[in-house]
């Protein structure tokens, strides 16, 4: 890998008088593309599913011949497949292997952790998160209010797009006992501290828990220095597991004597697992909250896929993501002053993709589709754009934001049918 070199990219718009060229430090060198399969055109959606690493072909590959040669004497290696990827799992979370597990979904991690470390008592009884928290978060709380007929209180944004500090510390009465929290909030892109809010959290004396699916792989992480109880996260995003990718969890080793509320012969000790008695013994460690048989298949590609992390320097990573956003940013600032740019500017507040706000923002996201050009939009007028580090590009990036400056100009976008789901 190359140190950071200056680039001097064009801000202008064309068939105007071209802005002075901004020059920037950016590591342009810096890219583990060519590890990746690359469909054709622009693909800026790694934040929702993340581009197949070849690595992670082969593993699936791979396995699949175990399957076809060995059958089921295939699990004399399959057995511990969920562990082995712990080390370099909590490698990406700064976490102690101990302490996560490759697992469920978050929706099913999030049920699993919260049947055990949420016991409201006295009054310290209820939940607290963010109103702008992905919906599947929201759904898993309220099932465990209504379950301990508590309530779920949520924090509000002033702006419909981001969450104050303030507003939280309001919210944080001596009546809340776990407060769940995003990494980064997923329409806007911001990114909350982690650190700074776990120790506000604890000295207001509820538990916390952070939910990390939009910062795991884009950025380093503290989980186990930060003190939070636990954590959950999907592998389908930046760390390119694959489509449904199992899913991980965090429980901080201080609550490792908790019995898991919600047991399956998965979350047993592996030595007696196969002893097959009456008797749960649980795991040591985030391994005990496992349910059920792990998915094989789907544990491989994620297997290849961390392949894609091995001996990368996480700072680094995150100094080329925050880079592109810089770039992606200033281009819209420029070439772009209808679109009005939703996501922190404020790089400590930032987490990997852009959010531009446009009235007509699904069929723009259609139509760049239309021109092979992947990025999402999200309800009710937000274009989501990922420049992912590991595989994205400046180059991608102008090219988008012309492309865009071109339908904007046009109109054509207003013929674009949206397509799919996530378009
Ligand atoms: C922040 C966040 N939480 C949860 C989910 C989905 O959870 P699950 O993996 O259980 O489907 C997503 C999906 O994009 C997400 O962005």
């Amino acid at each position: 890998m190359t140190g950071p070199e200056l680039r001097k990219i064009s801000l202008g718009r064309p068939g105007q008088a071209k802005a002075a060229p901004v020059e920037r430090a950016e590591m342009s060198q810096w890219s583990r593309r060519e590890l990746f399969a690359l469909p054709g055109g622009i693909y800026l959606d790694g934040n929702s599913l993340g581009l197949m690493p070849h690595s992670a072909r082969e593993a699936v590959l791979r396995r699949l011949g175990e399957w076809q040669t060995q059958g089921v004497s295939g699990w004399d290696d399959w057995f511990s497949l969920a562990e082995s990827l712990s080390p370099a799992i909590s490698r990406l979370l700064g976490a102690f292997p101990r302490e996560v597990i490759v697992t469920g979904s978050i929706t099913a991690n999030l049920h699993a952790l919260l049947s055990t470390i949420y016991r409201p008592s006295g009054v310290r009884r209820h939940l607290l998160a963010t109103a702008l928290d992905f919906p599947t978060d929201l759904y898993a709380l309220q099932s465990w209010a209504a379950l301990h007929d508590t309530e779920l209180r949520l924090i509000p944004s002033r702006d419909g797009q981001t969450i104050h500090e303030g507003d939280l510390l309001s919210a944080l009465g001596p009546d809340i006992a776990l407060v769940l929290l995003p990494t980064v909030l997923y329409r806007s892109g911001q990114r909350l501290d982690m650190a700074r809010l776990s120790a506000l959290v604890h000295e207001a004396g509820a538990l916390v828990g952070w939910d990390a699916a939009h910062s795991i792989g884009a950025m380093p992480h503290e989980l186990h220095e930060s003190g939070a109880d636990f954590a959950v996260w999907c592998h389908y995003k930046y760390v390119n597991g694959g489509p449904g990718a199992p899913g991980g969890l965090f429980l901080h080793e201080r609550h490792h004597a908790l019995m898991p509320a919600l047991r399956g012969w998965w979350g047993n000790d592996k030595a007696s697992q196969f002893e097959m008695t009456a008797r749960f013994r649980p795991a040591s460690g985030a391994a005990a909250y496992q349910q059920g048989t792990p998915p094989i298949l789907s544990l491989a590609a994620l297997e290849g896929s961390l392949e894609v992390f091995e001996g990368l320097d996480l700072a680094e990573l995150r100094t080329r993501s925050l880079s592109l956003t810089d770039t992606l940013i200033a281009l819209a600032d420029v070439q772009l002053p209808e679109l009005r740019v939703l996501t922190p500017r404020d790089q400590a507040r930032r987490g990997g993709h852009v959010s531009l706000a446009h009235p007509e923002a699904r069929a723009l996201s259609a139509a760049l589709r239309s021109r092979q050009i992947i990025a999402d939009f999200r309800a009710p007028d937000v274009l989501r754009l990922a420049p992912v580090a590991l595989y994205n590009t400046e180059a991608e990036l102008e090219e988008t934001v012309r492309v865009l400056r071109e339908l904007l100009d046009s109109g054509d976008y207003k013929e674009a049918a949206p397509g799919g789901l996530v378009t």
